[in-house]
């Protein structure tokens, strides 16, 4: 089979639904709604844009859950049936020619920045960000009901997305937010029943799973994002994280997506690792054959794919069943098309490194730089991949004055 047909093939989801190719575009918050956290028109036109690329599935940017606990100032918020019209018409955009459209749901726990007036997480353990003092606050543990809540929350949120015609949902369980928070032993000290050991730690990720799905029914999808690892000392593993990735396909996840790191290790977009393992493609490639290993949920790849070859060679080799992308399509709109019909063999990423030190390790530039393109998109302009790094960093850096201490 050419590479092409590799990618091409459609796939059924143990709900029973069936996605129409394996190129899924992973989350990147587009951090551009209207006042109130209310889906704008700007995101709006990016998705219909996106949808052109008849993308197997397009997950959104992380959605949250409560809108007193924001990972940015510009995320989209959907705790209850008050923006149901956009998020319809967001729905209608991106699915106009066969992909599906899924939210990322997510809570930011300690990684909320200052201007949230209260900062929550398992525990009181403050994320260290040497460099952007100030910009975070030392969190408070949650409670019992609390936690309950936001489980509640996560369901709301879920059905919400069901109900504006959205074709799936995934939980938030990477990066070092709220959920990787509790898997953690980092930054989950508890000793009640969500702490201490892994079964414990992983109960919050669990019992989301459970609310969600007692909302949307079994045939509807339900993914999460987990880390492989945390990267960092006293953190969560990857033994942790193979034995979490089983509880999770026991329960019956339709797709678990792979990634790795948080807020002190960005390990997602490559940074933090040894050369070798940033030069080459597909950063957790190693991690993904031994959750193979473990289990046969539909698998989701993502960090680093930038070559056509080694896509379909992962999925030939049945080490996974879906590629995840992210910051191509802030350049390439069209990627999966363009992939699909011969035209590209090889995606970049944006040059982002401004030579600052500090800066460039925490990825910020990754996001800033790629949220810029995304920006141009959602206003129906071209993506640039020439944008000057710096120009963006003070751009960045200027709106967001207020935040950062
Ligand atoms: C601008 C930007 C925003 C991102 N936002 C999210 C997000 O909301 N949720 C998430 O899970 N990952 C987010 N990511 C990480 C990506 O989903 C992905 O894991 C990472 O970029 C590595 O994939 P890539 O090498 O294909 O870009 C973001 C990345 C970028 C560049």
């Amino acid at each position: 089979m050419t590479a092409i047909a590799t990618l091409q093939q459609s796939f059924t989801l143990p709900c029973g639904v069936t996605i129409p190719n394996r190129i899924v575009k992973s989350a990147m918050s587009e951090n551009n709604a209207d006042e109130g956290g209310r889906p704008s028109e700007r995101i709006i036109k990016l998705y219909e844009t996106w949808g052109k690329g008849e993308t197997g599935i397009l997950i959104s940017g992380n959605v949250m859950v409560d809108s007193h606990a924001l990972g940015e100032e510009g995320n989209v918020i959907v705790e209850d049936e008050r923006y149901l019209a956009e998020l319809s018409r967001w729905a209608e955009a991106a699915q106009a020619h066969g992909s599906h459209l899924w939210m990322q749901i997510n809570h930011p726990g300690r990684q909320a920045p200052s201007f949230n007036k209260e900062v929550v997480s398992p525990s009181d353990v403050e994320l260290p960000m040497p460099g952007l003092k100030g910009m975070f606050r030392k969190p408070r543990p949650l409670s019992e009901a609390e936690i309950w809540e936001l489980i509640e929350a996560f369901g709301r949120t879920a059905l919400l997305a069901k109900k504006a015609g959205w074709k799936g949902v995934q939980i938030h369980g990477a990066h070092g937010y709220l959920v990787s928070q509790f898997l953690s032993p980092r930054t989950n000290l508890r000793t009640d029943q969500w702490g201490g050991s892994i079964e414990n730690r992983a109960r919050f990720a669990l019992e989301i799973y459970r609310n969600m799905r007692a909302k949307v029914g079994a045939g509807f999808p339900i993914g999460i994002k987990i880390n492989s690892a945390d990267f960092q000392r006293g953190a969560f593993t990857e033994e942790e994280s193979l034995q979490v990735i089983r509880m999770l396909a026991d329960e019956g996840m339709d797709m678990i997506e792979v990634s790795g790191g948080t807020y002190e290790r960005a390990a997602m977009m490559g940074r933090s690792q040894k050369r070798s393992t940033q030069e080459r493609e597909a950063y957790f490639a190693e991690f993904i054959v031994k959750a193979r290993a473990v289990t046969n949920a539909p698998l989701l790849l993502t960090g680093g794919f930038r070559t056509v070859e080694v896509m379909a060679k992962a999925i030939e080799n049945k080490e996974l069943d879906f590629i995840g992308i992210a910051r191509p399509f802030a350049i390439y709109p069209y990627l999966t098309k363009e992939i699909l019909a011969g035209k590209i063999t090889e995606t970049r990423s944006g040059n982002v490194n401004t030579g600052i030190k500090a800066i460039d390790r925490i990825g910020f530039m990754d996001i800033a730089w790629h949220t810029e393109n995304m920006r141009r998109m959602g206003l129906g302009k071209k993506p640039k991949p020439n944008l000057s790094p710096l120009r963006v960093f003070m751009k960045f850096a200027w709106e967001n004055r207020k935040n950062m201490g």
